[in-house]
């Protein structure tokens, strides 16, 4: 446009005259154009290059892998969240979610500990087959499993099963690292003495940090065990924390702790919202789940047609994301458990089995969107991703 055609503009005047006054006055801010987006990049990455700096062995099943960044210092995070490392293994290209266990004042490493799961494909994997040197793919830290000193109390009741100790274990380095003026009571479940990670460091906290209380209680113990036996109950509950008001409770375990545990809080009487849960993976046999539907077998044959292709072979027990997965198409997904959103896909035809309390939004549920890592099919499925 001709410079006397934009002369005539209404408002020129105006803008000409604010030129001015800025440059006299005002700070000059095109070279830092771009700088606000690399801070925001740098606190909230996609993406983290890791290299592994360590292996400690932890029990038989279950190995930590300290990871350090390659390239810059790793993002803060909040003790409790997991990161969604990317793997292929068999040329299956796909990603878990892993908590991380260092507590956050821990700047320079993540520590993620992992625990052998049965025929898992990338517990496995790592166990077996990650190495010091190697280097792996990471999320930026993710998820809400965090103490919020605006909403939980000061008291925690953190109650662990297994590898749920994780995010928790991050809770309670942090605690004591810091100083933080709080009071954690830990009880943690697992099979044996043997398959207690962390059990020696929660021991040693908890004999020099009068604030922090640990309660292991076994399932299956050896003749000679002291200790507590048997499940986390009510009455156990009860009995470590004394009163039950003015506690927020942190549930991280596998689906059958929260089975067992969710109605032992129920019988205490605490409110739904002092109970914060961390979904630890995807629903192991998704068949034996509430409102499952009686007449369809786990190797019920399916086909997915995807995009308007010729139909991916799937069985009713496996989810439209690991069927996309072992095809080759993935899509992207970071808690695989049915919170994040990051999986969604459209439902054009056929229907699925989505467990009890999957969190889908109501737009999501009106316009045929799922989260294609809990949803199974129940018969040919047509979808879009
Ligand atoms: C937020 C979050 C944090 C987590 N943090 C940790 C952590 O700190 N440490 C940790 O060890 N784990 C953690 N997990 C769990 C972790 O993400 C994985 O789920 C776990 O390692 C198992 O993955 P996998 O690939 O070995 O098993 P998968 O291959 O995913 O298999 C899981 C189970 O399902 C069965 N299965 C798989 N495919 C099928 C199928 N088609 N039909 C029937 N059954 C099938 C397998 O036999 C196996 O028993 C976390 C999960 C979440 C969501
Ligand atoms: S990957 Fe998070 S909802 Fe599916």
């Amino acid at each position: 446009m001709k410079q006397e055609v934009i002369e005539q503009l209404e408002g020129y005047g105006d803008i000409v005259r604010e030129i001015e006054i800025a440059r006299k006055y005002g700070r000059d801010f095109t070279g830092e154009k771009g700088s606000v987006k690399s801070f925001i990049d740098r606190l909230h990455p996609k993406q983290i290059a890791m290299r592994v700096s360590e292996i400690i062995d932890e029990t038989v099943s279950t190995r930590t892998f300290r990871l350090v960044g390659t390239r810059g210092p790793l993002p803060p995070f909040q003790a409790g969240q997991y990161v969604s490392v990317s793997v292929e293994v068999d040329r299956i290209k796909t990603s878990r979610a892993y908590s991380i266990a260092s507590a956050p004042c821990e700047t320079g490493y993540f520590d993620l500990t992992v625990r052998r799961m049965e025929k898992g494909l990338v517990s496995n994997f790592l166990l077996d087959r990650i190495e010091v040197g190697d280097s792996l793919v990471c999320s930026g830290p993710k998820g809400t499993f965090h103490h919020n000193p605006i909403i939980h109390d000061d008291t925690l009741v953190l109650l662990a099963g297994g590898s749920g100790i994780t995010p928790l274990m991050s809770m309670i380095r942090d605690t004591v690292a810091r100083g933080l003026n709080r009071t954690l009571y830990l009880l943690y479940g697992n099979r044996s003495v043997d398959d207690i990670i962390f059990h020696e460091e929660l021991l040693q906290i908890a004999d020099r940090h009068p604030n922090f209380h640990y309660l292991p209680v076994v399932e299956h113990p050896a003749a000679d065990y002291q200790g507590k036996t048997g499940y986390i109950t009510a009455d156990l509950i009860r009995e470590t924390v004394g009163e039950i008001s003015g506690k927020s409770f942190f549930i991280c375990g596998p689906q059958a702790m929260y089975n067992f545990c969710l109605p032992e809080l129920k019988k205490l009487n605490v409110p739904g919202r002092k109970i914060r849960k961390e979904m630890f993976g995807t629903p192991i046999n998704i068949w034996e789940y509430p409102g499952w539907p009686a007449g369809v077998k786990p190797d019920n044959p399916c086909r997915i047609s995807v995009n308007g292709s010729h139909g991916l072979e799937s069985v009713s027990a496996q989810s439209i994301l690991v069927t996309l997965e072992k095809n080759g198409l993935v899509i992207p997904s970071t808690c695989r458990s049915g919170k994040c959103s990051m999986c969604r896909v459209k439902i054009l035809s056929g229907s699925v089995f989505q467990p009890q309390g999957t969190p889908v939004r109501k737009s999501d549920r009106q316009f045929g969107y799922v989260h294609a890592c809990v949803s199974y099919p129940l018969e040919d499925l047509e979808i879009l991703i």
